[in-house]
């Protein structure tokens, strides 16, 4: 199962890559978070890319091909993957048609007004970057530390939101010739949503 799965900020992405992962024993690739590492080691992509991060730009293309390359040839990816995250745009795209074949796009569709409440009210683990509600104390994955991303304002999280109907959501057109893109509605709770996803794969 090599997947890739999209949709606008807070659509569930993360939350929903991580329950697939699970249930088909497939590695989580979450550019994201790869990024936000990168950042925090303070590497000289990490350098690059921070200042467009925190305003809720993409990232140049090359730092963001370049992690997902050397991710894809790990060999727990092998077998399989769920990427969230990535490709955000048709150069995005047509590089990763040179590194692999994609068997299935997941989008997963909310309006925008939800968007904007799920991202403020996120919580993410500074640990293993779970996400959770607003209500969460701690990881309930590992314990760990939760934050407030500094990009999840409702004035950045509008920008992003931005880059993805412009550059993100025209990928849909990319891939239907190839008839697999499905379409789901991330409106439900958590597990409704899985349940679409996992029929749309069946
Ligand atoms: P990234 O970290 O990928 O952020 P994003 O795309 O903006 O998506 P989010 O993580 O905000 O949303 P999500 O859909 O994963 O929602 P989640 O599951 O957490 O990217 C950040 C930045 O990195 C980009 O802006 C860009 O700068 C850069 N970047 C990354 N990839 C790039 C690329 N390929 N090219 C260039 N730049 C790149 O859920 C959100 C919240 O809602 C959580 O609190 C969750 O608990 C809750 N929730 C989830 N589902 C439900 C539900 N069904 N009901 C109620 N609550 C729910
Ligand atoms: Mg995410």
């Amino acid at each position: 199962m090599k997947i890739v799965i999209m949709g606008p900020q807070g659509s569930g992405k993360g939350t929903q890559a991580d329950l697939i992962s699970k249930r088909f024993s497939i590695p989580h690739i979450d550019t994201g978070s790869l990024l936000r590492e990168h950042i925090a080691k303070k590497t000289e992509i990490g350098k690059i890319i921070e200042k467009p991060m925190m305003k809720g730009e993409l990232v140049p293309p090359e730092a963001v091909d370049k992690i997902i390359k050397l991710r894809l040839e790990e060999p727990d990816a092998k077998k399989g993957f769920v990427i969230d995250g990535y490709p955000r745009q048709l150069e995005q795209a047509e590089f990763l048609d040179t590194v692999t074949d994609i068997d299935a796009v997941i989008v997963v569709d909310i309006p925008e007004d939800i968007s904007v409440k799920r991202i403020s009210g996120r919580r993410t683990c500074r640990k293993c970057a779970a996400v959770f509600g607003p209500d969460a104390k701690k990881c309930a994955e590992c314990g760990g530390e939760l934050f407030q991303r500094k990009d999840d304002t409702p004035e950045i999280v509008k920008e992003r939101l931005k880059h993805y109907r412009e550059e993100t959501e025209p990928l849909v057109e990319y891939y239907k010739p190839r008839e697999i893109v499905h379409v789901i509605d991330g409106t439900g709770t958590v597990e409704e949503v899985f349940k679409l996803i996992m029929q749309a794969l069946s």
